[in-house]
């Protein structure tokens, strides 16, 4: 008979923690070399059943076949021993470690009794260079980007021969270009007969990478459904269980005045390179301005400098008047400056803390909070339980500590303390990373209403999307400088990627030139049949000009149409010739 393999069947898994019943009677069925998406919002139990599989959490009842076989998983080292392997949400590499002493952590080649790196470096080098992954056996942890951190997370899985791979959220901090390269890994693992489970937020990126979703809400399982039988509308539905507003509504607003002011600014990273080198741009009041560009050009030292978290060697920061530039954090925070940071547990929360601890971090002094050495426990509880509903962060109470939160209720804590502080300007890094559809339709709404409210907001966002939705200036960051600052209205996905690679108008407007071939065709063979050259040439423009034109066009015109729709009050002139809103940024 002719039956489909089940690699992994998990039957009626019911997992609970103290007030929580995170996965009750949950099925889910893996079948060899598909990539399976598991769905759901944030604090629907996706990690933790995902943790149950992988040893991390004994279930309370239910049971797990691998492979058709019953299978205990007791510890991680059990689910290793079963093909399994996991790469979670939060990273758990050694910083200061190569890539190859982390792959082999626990499992290190010996000669003797001696650990054999030099065997160790490589099997490495080997598996990454049999993948394709781009990644130097002998590189620190801590100097390579985040999107690298990960294939030696999923290196070190291969590594310990998984053929069941669990990826927890594996997009939520990778650029598009990482995103597509690692749609490429995930696909010849799968048609080496590996089988993946990957769970994300991203509809757009389940509709392309993967054969079957489960969706899971408030720890039950809704139903599993074939990618091609569904479309980005339903899934949302079917994980929210409501209609969700995937669209951005923005009336136009007017600014009213520059509230920050930053001039010229150069700062060194960790190392004593120089990362900024001359940043300028203004932020107003009434606006969200958008700081678009890929991770690693700058955008986590700008906003460490504007936060008083980094020096500047250079330039000044102002804050109407004030010089943000000489204050500390928590100054700079009095002064009415709030901030959504990009890493939720190296700058956002302390996870051993409560919950109301955490509401109040940075603001314990305030007189709503406290009076001299006596902290007014009530009234603080009170307004995280009122953080908690407006937010509608998942818990049973404020009680329990930050670090039970699932990733995602996580951001939304961080994200409601930082708006409900009132402040003047709001400094928010990726601040939906890692929310689900709902959430983020929340967030936007919030970011949107504290700039009617003539807020600031400075948006520092990897998320093209976001950054164009919500945006009322844009500019681009590249290599620790502003390549060029443009009205929203005025911008594209393109124009946007043309400077976000370091590229000028210049460039673009001759890669337009293809589009210009249209006719061209015709023209040079009604004049001379016998001009092969240019026939090719032409051929070649042509496809050149279809790929592009491909490889733009579904995600341009949709979020084009997306905004087209929804910016009221403003009308999209898109002609991508048409740079009379962009200016580049003079020297201070
Ligand atoms: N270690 C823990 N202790 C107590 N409660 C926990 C623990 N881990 C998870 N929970 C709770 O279990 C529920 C499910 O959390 P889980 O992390 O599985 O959600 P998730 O679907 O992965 O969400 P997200 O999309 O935000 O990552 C949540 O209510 C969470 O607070
Ligand atoms: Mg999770």
């Amino acid at each position: 008979m002719d039956k489909i393999t089940n690699v992994v069947e998990m039957k009626k898994i019911t997992k609970i923690f103290p007030g929580v019943i995170a996965n009750e009677d949950v099925d889910f069925n893996l079948r060899k070399g598909e990539i399976h998406v598991l769905l759901g919002e944030n604090g629907a139990g996706k990690t933790t059943l995902m943790n149950v599989l992988y040893g991390l959490y004994k279930q309370e009842s239910g049971e797990i076949f691998i492979n058709g076989k019953l299978a205990e998983m007791r510890s991680p080292s059990e689910a290793i021993a079963n093909g399994i392997g996991m790469v979670h949400q939060h990273f758990m590499l050694v910083q200061n470690f190569t890539v190859a002493e982390n792959i082999v952590l626990g499992d290190e080649p010996k000669k003797g009794l001696k650990v054999d790196y030099k065997k160790a470096r490589e099997k490495v080098q080997e598996l990454a260079d049999r993948y394709d992954f781009k990644i130097n056996a002998d590189d620190i942890i801590e100097e390579m980007t985040v999107g690298q951190q990960q294939k030696v997370e999923i290196l070190k899985a291969l590594y310990r021969k998984a053929e069941i791979l669990i990826l927890d959220e594996p997009t939520a901090v990778l650029t598009p270009q990482e995103i597509d390269e690692l749609a490429v890994i995930l696909r010849n693992l799968t048609d080496e007969g590996k089988s993946i489970i990957l769970i994300t937020h991203k509809l757009k990126e389940i509709m392309i990478m993967s054969d079957r979703v489960t969706i899971i809400r408030r720890g039950k399982s809704v139903g599993t459904v074939e990618t091609l039988d569904t479309d980005i509308d339903k899934l949302a539905e079917l994980m929210v269980g409501r209609k969700v507003n995937l669209v951005v509504s923005k009336e136009a607003h007017e600014s009213k005045g520059t509230i920050l002011k930053v001039q010229g600014v150069e700062a060194v990273d960790m190392r004593g390179v120089q990362i900024l080198k001359g940043i300028s741009f203004d932020v107003k009041r009434g606006e969200i301005f958008g700081l678009a560009g890929v991770d690693g050009n700058g955008q986590t030292e700008l906003v460490e400098v504007l936060t008083g978290l980094r020096k500047a060697t250079k330039g000044k920061v102002l804050l109407d008047e004030l010089e943000l530039t000489k204050m500390k954090t928590s100054e700079i925070i009095e002064k009415g400056v709030s901030h959504i940071p990009e890493d939720r547990h190296k700058r956002g929360l302390i996870l051993d803390f409560s919950l109301y601890e955490n509401t109040i971090l940075g603001q314990h002094k305030k007189d709503k909070f406290s009076k001299g050495q006596v902290m007014k426990y009530p009234e603080i509880r009170k307004y995280t339980r009122d953080l908690i509903k407006d937010f509608d962060i998942r818990t049973p109470n404020e009680l329990i500590s930050a670090g039970s939160l699932s990733g995602g209720n996580q951001q939304k804590l961080i994200a409601g303390r930082e708006i409900s502080k009132n402040p003047d300007l709001l400094i928010a890094a990726q601040p939906t990373r890692g929310l689900d559809v709902g959430a983020i339709e929340y967030i936007h709404k919030r970011l949107i209403d504290e700039r009617n409210r003539d807020k600031a907001v400075l948006l520092v966002s990897l998320e093209l999307d976001e950054v164009l939705a919500l945006s009322d200036r844009i500019g681009v960051i590249y290599d620790g400088k502003i390549l060029g600052i443009m009205d929203a209205k005025d911008a594209t996905e393109r124009k946007l990627g043309v400077l976000m690679a370091g590229g000028s108008f210049e460039d673009m407007e001759k890669e337009e030139g293809l589009y210009d071939y249209e006719d061209a065709p015709l023209n040079i063979k009604s004049g001379n049949d016998s001009n092969h050259e240019n026939e090719i040439t032409t051929e070649a423009a042509k496809e050149t000009k279809t790929s592009i034109k491909e490889n733009i066009s579904k995600e341009d015109v949709e979020t084009e149409n997306i905004r087209k729709q929804d910016v009221s009050g403003k009308q999209d002139t898109n002609s991508v010739n048409d740079t009379s809103g962009i200016k580049d940024e003079g020297e201070v």
